[in-house]
């Protein structure tokens, strides 16, 4: 069920109504309203609630005298100087959670609040904001849902906020995106592999005006893509390469941001074979390919004014008879060859070709990757922020202020220079390099064989999001699974970066 958002000037009747106190208790002029509508019921439940507006604090009133609402959900503000669009986006999130599976429809009331941290409209949009994207789910293979496991949810009115809809309209676009990536993110590999990847993506870019390229097998052995073909080798799904191009700024010339995205539709290992525990979390291997499908969108989608270009690198890592053994060497799109220790380590390979191409045609100055490249940067940093490894101060400390204001946190891991200690780890036998270095520091090899993919002149940030994809607990603004990680950050960047 998909939330449909309103925003009225005046709050209309709803079985639901949502109302707001800041920090010690004090209450919006629409909450207190209702308290002397129920008689000072409202009063009396934050006092039995020892409820203090503590932010994201919630009471509930249940068939309240004197209101036509069914519940009525106090929740706090904390300090309202300090409410910022996050804050306003958690809180959203909070009134889908609890309401999802109990009522058909809500109303959320902001009319008169004052001295938040941002303009009433934004408050408003970022409320919005937070409850669609807490309300989405996939309930697509459900066919024996009980009626009270069933949502129930379908309508949000935040009302008393001026010049919210016209403030949620660039945010719809980009929750769209969201959307996107965390349908191709929970599909498994059996619906989603490279084609069917292709075929979804271009369903939804092609209506934006998005400029679409494919790359099949044929055209990507003519080019000598030996690293990302070593690895769909072994799968009966041919690989693609898919590349979206969005120019909002009227010049043609305009040099463009590059995003790359690991698209793994399946990884098995392939011969270096993972072990069966756990391997179903394989089918999200495709989650930065899917994030940048969904920033594509999201950015054609509100008409960002900015040159990007998005490439997403698609294939099946499987064993066979035919797949790539470990020590095979292959040779890159760029020249340079690559012993296959572990063909496990096969995200790196793909992304190689796909880099070095993608650059080589559109000429960025800017090249963001983003890929659930290792194991070793969960155990680094868990599922609270995806390593960020760049070439450049600059780019690492916009993209932090990008993390921090989408949600979507990063935290800078580091990189070595090209021939230093962590470079010297990649260093083979056989070949120019090896695709893995030893156990230790697995997240910093990856990201330095990485590194050897990167054309002069070019900044770039290798963001590592295999903690961050996909979650086993619902978080503020998601519903455990698919996160959509990646999107709203990349829409952020742009904003600050290239449309200021
Ligand atoms: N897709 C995995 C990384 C991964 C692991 C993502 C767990 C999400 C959860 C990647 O292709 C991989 O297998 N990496 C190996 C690298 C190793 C062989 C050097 C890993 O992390 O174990
Ligand atoms: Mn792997
Ligand atoms: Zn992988």
């Amino acid at each position: 069920m998909t939330l449909t958002l309103s925003f009225p000037e005046s709050a209309p009747e709803a079985p639901a109504l949502v109302l707001f106190a800041a920090e010690g208790g004090a209450l919006t002029p629409a909450a207190a309203e209702a308290d002397r509508a129920t008689g000072g019921q409202l009063g009396r439940a934050m006092k039995a609630a020892a409820f203090t507006g503590r932010k994201g604090a919630m009471v509930e009133l249940l068939a309240p005298a004197g209101l036509a609402a069914e519940r009525v959900l106090l929740l706090g503000l904390g300090e309202a100087g300090k409410a910022d669009a996050r804050v306003f986006e958690e809180l959203g999130g909070k009134i889908a959670e609890h309401l999802q599976l109990k009522a058909s429809g809500a109303v959320a009331d902001l009319s008169r609040l004052s001295g938040l941290g941002l303009p009433l409209a934004e408050a408003a949009a970022h409320l919005a904001l937070g409850a669609a994207l807490r309300d989405w789910r996939h309930d697509r293979w459900r066919t024996t849902l009980k009626e009270h496991e069933k949502p129930k949810l379908a309508r949000l009115a935040v009302a008393g906020a001026p010049g919210a809809e016209a403030a949620f309209a660039p945010l719809a676009k980009v929750m769209e995106g969201v959307f996107l990536t965390r349908r191709l993110v929970t599909e498994p590999a059996n619906v989603i592999y490279p084609e069917t990847f292709v075929e979804q993506v271009i369903a939804a870019a092609s209506p934006l005006g998005l400029a679409v390229t494919i790359l099949d097998e044929a055209e990507m052995t003519r080019l000598g893509f030996g690293a990302l073909l070593g690895v769909a080798q072994g799968s009966a799904r041919p690989p693609r390469l898919l590349a979206l191009e969005w120019n909002g700024t009227g010049d043609a010339n305009a040099v463009p941001l590059l995003l790359v995205g690991k698209g793994v539709t399946f990884d098995t290992g392939g011969i270096s074979i993972k072990p069966a525990a756990g391997m179903e979390d394989m089918k999200w291997d495709m989650g930065g390919a899917a994030a940048v499908a969904g920033a594509m969108v999201a950015l054609a989608g509100r008409r960002a004014k900015a040159r990007v270009v998005g490439v997403c690198a698609l294939v099946e890592n499987m064993p066979d008879g035919k797949a790539q053994r470990p020590g095979d060497v292959v040779t890159t799109h760029s020249g340079q060859t690559v012993e296959v220790i572990n063909t496990d380590a096969e995200g790196r390979l793909v992304l190689s070709d796909a880099m070095w191409w993608a650059q080589a045609r559109w000429k960025p100055d800017v090249m963001l990757d983003m890929a659930t490249l290792t194991g070793a940067i969960i155990i680094s940093l868990g599922h609270e922020y995806a390593g960020m490894f760049a070439n450049d101060d600059g780019l690492a400390a916009q993209l932090e202020a990008a993390g921090e204001a989408s949600g979507d946190r990063l935290w800078r891991m580091p990189l070595g220079e090209a021939g230093g200690a962590y470079d010297k780890l990649i260093e083979s036998q056989i070949a120019d390099m090896k695709n893995v270095g030893p156990r230790e520091g697995g997240s910093i090899t990856a990201a330095q064989f990485l590194q050897r993919f990167v054309a002069e002149g070019v900044k770039w940030a290798h963001l590592d999001i295999a903690g961050t994809v996909w979650k086993a607990k619902a978080g503020a603004t998601h519903d455990k699974g698919a996160t959509g990680f990646g999107v709203r950050l990349v829409d952020r960047f742009v904003a600050a970066t290239r449309e200021a």
